[in-house]
């Protein structure tokens, strides 16, 4: 009786261990970098009307500050402001030997991507999931030591705009769905950024790379169906930042660090300026006063700030790694250096309250609602969001999942692993209280057959078997 009893035991902790019925939902993350909330508002774009139909669009959602290009990225991919995951820069740098790494070298700094923040490929592979990434920013980085199981790291010198390339690119993420079997991958494209810094936002040639990306979006919905994958796969297409006319001397008056009174570089041992819109600046030793005075004040169009008066909304001080002065200008504006150095016509990286700051999002999938339009939200939500369709439990970050769970069908396909957790310890229970009506059983049938032994032995021993049972059933 008592080996039925511990057998049963085993098959009760198996049940509680063996998912039930998984619905399994996968997912692509797709970026386009620097595609603005309205630039399919003057272009022809049928591919994406079609997606937002059968799928969710936002009128627009807001990046974190800054808004560059890797910092927005590893906030995709963690779901922390810019502050918390410390990837605050493009480019890596050390203010004590004044080294700096251009956007590209610096995508192989481990030291600077993994500052304590893991990326959704780790959390996703440590539970049992398999990830990729094709030329996503951080891809280059390993994280604790671990990188995602399938990635490709574009060359230097890469062509961004090769829409043939693009396919090639779109055809081997599907391969990695269906021949590896992957649940997440991210996946980058560099445009439509490349065309609107070199001819600005409002362009013939940023309205053509557009239509570029909009055939894209159709290729890469019909490239999952021809991989078998239309039925799982969940696809949210987004962006890092938007995109700004450059405004230049004539029309406006440009900043120039060099020209505003009272201020001079030999104040400064280390400073990132000639980077669009946005600067840092580190002061010599009690030179911070001088500098900030100099500088405060001295354009309509420069915000300067001490790192510990920023602004809460912009979650862009905390990091050891922000300098102690920053700088911003306003849409339109650059911060030159010495004199301009970059003639983009078009620049991203002001304030993220700024309209022409905001990206794009579309999502379509099983997980999805159909035929939904959604109002804007923080880019920081959207990792929560892909934690819950794949089903893994988030690391800690800045996101909440109530920012777009209304975007979630709630159809048993999407509150698949909710019911499975609810299935898997309802049916767990059962089996754990089974045994101990079991056990129960064996202990009472054990004492009776005792007690007619004990009865036979002796009359006086009658009251015994009740004290005794309580005891053996209370255990
Ligand atoms: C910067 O370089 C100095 C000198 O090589 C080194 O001691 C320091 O650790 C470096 N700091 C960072 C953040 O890499
Ligand atoms: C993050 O980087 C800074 C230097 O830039 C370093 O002092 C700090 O220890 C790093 N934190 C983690 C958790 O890697
Ligand atoms: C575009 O990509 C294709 C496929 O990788 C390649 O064969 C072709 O040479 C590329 N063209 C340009 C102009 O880079
Ligand atoms: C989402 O939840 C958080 C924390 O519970 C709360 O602070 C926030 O106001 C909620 N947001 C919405 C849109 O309901
Ligand atoms: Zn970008």
């Amino acid at each position: 009786m008592l080996w039925t009893a511990s057998l049963c035991l085993l098959w009760a902790s198996s049940i509680l261990c063996v998912p039930v019925n998984k619905q399994r939902q996968r997912l692509l993350l797709i970026s386009f970098d620097g595609f603005r909330w309205d630039y399919d508002h003057d272009v022809e774009t049928p591919n994406l009307d079609q997606m937002a139909k059968d799928g969710v669009k936002a009128l627009y959602v807001t990046p974190p500050y800054l808004t560059v290009t890797s910092p927005t990225h590893f906030t995709l991919l963690t779901g922390r402001y810019i502050e918390n995951h410390g990837v605050i820069h493009n480019m890596w740098f050390n203010t004590t030997t004044k080294e700096k790494k251009p956007y590209y070298q610096t995508q192989f700094v481990n030291e600077w991507w993994d500052n304590g923040t893991l990326p959704i490929w780790i959390t996703a592979q440590r539970q049992g999931l398999k990830a990729g990434s094709l030329h996503f920013p951080g891809t280059a980085s390993s994280y604790q030591g671990e990188v995602a199981m399938m990635r490709d790291v574009e060359p230097r010198l890469y062509n961004y705009k090769n829409e043939t390339a693009w396919r090639e690119n779109t055809d081997k993420v599907m391969g990695w769905f269906r021949d590896q079997d992957l649940d997440f991958v991210s996946l980058y494209f560099g445009e439509p950024d490349g065309t609107g810094h070199k001819y600005g936002p409002d362009s013939p040639q940023r309205r053509e790379m557009v239509k570029q990306v909009d055939r894209t979006v159709g290729y890469i919905r019909s490239s999952a169906k021809e991989h078998g994958l239309a039925e799982h796969l969940n696809i949210i297409i987004t962006a890092d930042h938007g995109m700004s006319t450059v405004y230049r001397n004539g029309v406006v008056e440009e900043i120039t660090l060099s020209k505003i009174p009272g201020f001079s570089f030999k104040d400064v041992s280390f400073y990132l300026v000639d980077y669009g819109p946005s600067g840092m600046l580190l002061p010599k030793p009690d030179k911070l006063e001088k500098v900030y005075n100099a500088l405060k004040g001295a354009h309509p169009h420069l915000h300067v700030y001490k790192k510990e008066e920023m602004p809460d909304r912009l979650h862009f001080a905390k990091s050891d790694r922000i300098l102690p002065i920053i700088l911003w200008a306003d849409p339109g504006y650059l911060i030159n250096g010495y004199f301009p150095v970059q003639f983009n016509k078009g620049e991203h990286g002001f304030d993220n309250q700024e309209m022409d700051m905001k990206p794009f999002f579309r999502a379509v999938g099983p997980a999805f609602h159909k035929n939904l339009e959604v109002g804007p939200f923080e880019t920081v939500n959207i990792y929560p969001l892909m934690c819950h369709i794949l089903g893994i439990q988030p690391e800690v970050n800045d996101g909440h999942l109530n920012a777009t769970k209304h975007m979630l069908v709630t159809s048993d396909s999407t509150k698949g692993t909710d019911t499975n957790i609810l299935q898997n310890v309802f049916t767990g229970l059962i089996a754990v209280a089974g045994f101990l009506v079991l056990v129960f059983i064996v202990m009472i049938s054990h004492k009776i057959v005792k007690n007619r032994k004990e009865d036979k032995r002796s009359d006086s021993s009658k009251h015994l078997p009740d004290n005794n049972s309580v005891k053996q059933t209370s255990f």
